[in-house]
């Protein structure tokens, strides 16, 4: 049995990834942070269509948190071992930084950055150990061009992109592949509150993604199909550059 680890995998995107793992025979571990019946649901919804999955409540942002429970889990499930990392669990607290309070671009940078270190630190050694791993790391068109009112966003997700690359080259020879890929819009809870009628018309797909589009691309990153493709950062967002 393969494990793969959701940080944020109770709603939207990482919900997608969690459901679309589970029927392709992985054991996926739903990290949440706060909403347990969004997480419950997910859990059922695998059960109910064949697949395994156990919640993993912990903040991603919290390093010490995050420790207990990953080693809770180790020690509890001492043969096995988290072969498939998706670091996907995201904030944005958006502002131009003109008005932009300290804690809204500290909990940004803690959240969608620090989680990197946080979570996929302490899964490097087993990987290493198997000589197989997977971390693909979920970040942001926002991190590529940089999106005016998200300074602490697009940094958040600018260094999650820089760090992808690094770690791929830091880990290659163990046969771990790193990847990024950056959505524009997706129809998730992330995103409501924004006028989908008026940025859809800059899109030329002329729509927000769903979930799933972006799941499977995931999906194929961790596949065995992908075990060439390392250190890259792969765009969805509808040709949604400029
Ligand atoms: N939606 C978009 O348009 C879009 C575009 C580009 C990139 N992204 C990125 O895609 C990822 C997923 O976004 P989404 O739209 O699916 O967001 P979402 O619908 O708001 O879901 C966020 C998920 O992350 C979890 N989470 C938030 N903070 C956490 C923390 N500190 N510790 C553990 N879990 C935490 C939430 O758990 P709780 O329910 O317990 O809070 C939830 O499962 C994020 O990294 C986001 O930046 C989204």
């Amino acid at each position: 049995m393969k494990y793969a680890l959701i940080t944020g995998g109770s709603r939207g995107i990482g919900k997608a990834i969690a459901l679309r793992l589970a029927k392709q025979d992985y054991h996926v571990l739903i990290n949440y942070q706060s909403n347990q019946q969004a997480a419950e649901e997910t859990l059922n919804l695998i059960r109910e269509q064949g697949g395994q999955a156990t919640l993993m409540q912990f903040d991603v942002s919290d390093s010490e948190q995050t420790l207990t429970a990953i080693n809770k889990w180790q020690e509890e499930n001492k043969d096995a071992y988290i072969d498939l990392l998706v670091n996907n669990a995201g904030i944005r607290r958006d502002n131009l930084l003109v008005f932009m309070e300290q804690k809204d671009f500290q909990d940004v940078i803690r959240t969608n950055l620090f989680s990197f270190y946080n979570v996929t630190q302490p899964l490097l050694q087993p990987m290493i150990r198997h000589k197989h791993g997977r971390i693909i790391n979920v970040a942001s068109l926002s991190g590529i061009k940089g999106l005016p009112g998200q300074c602490n966003y697009s940094a958040a997700k600018g260094g999650l992109i820089a760090a992808t690359k690094a770690l791929a080259q830091e880990v290659g020879r163990k046969n771990i592949t790193v990847n990024a890929v950056a959505p524009g819009f997706v129809k998730t809870d992330m995103v409501e509150g924004l006028d989908e009628q008026e940025l859809k018309k800059q899109i030329p797909l002329q729509r927000f993604a769903q979930a799933d589009e972006v799941a499977a691309l995931v999906a194929f990153l961790a596949s065995d199909e992908a075990a060439y493709i390392t250190g890259e950062c792969i765009s969805i967002n509808g040709g949604l550059y400029t």
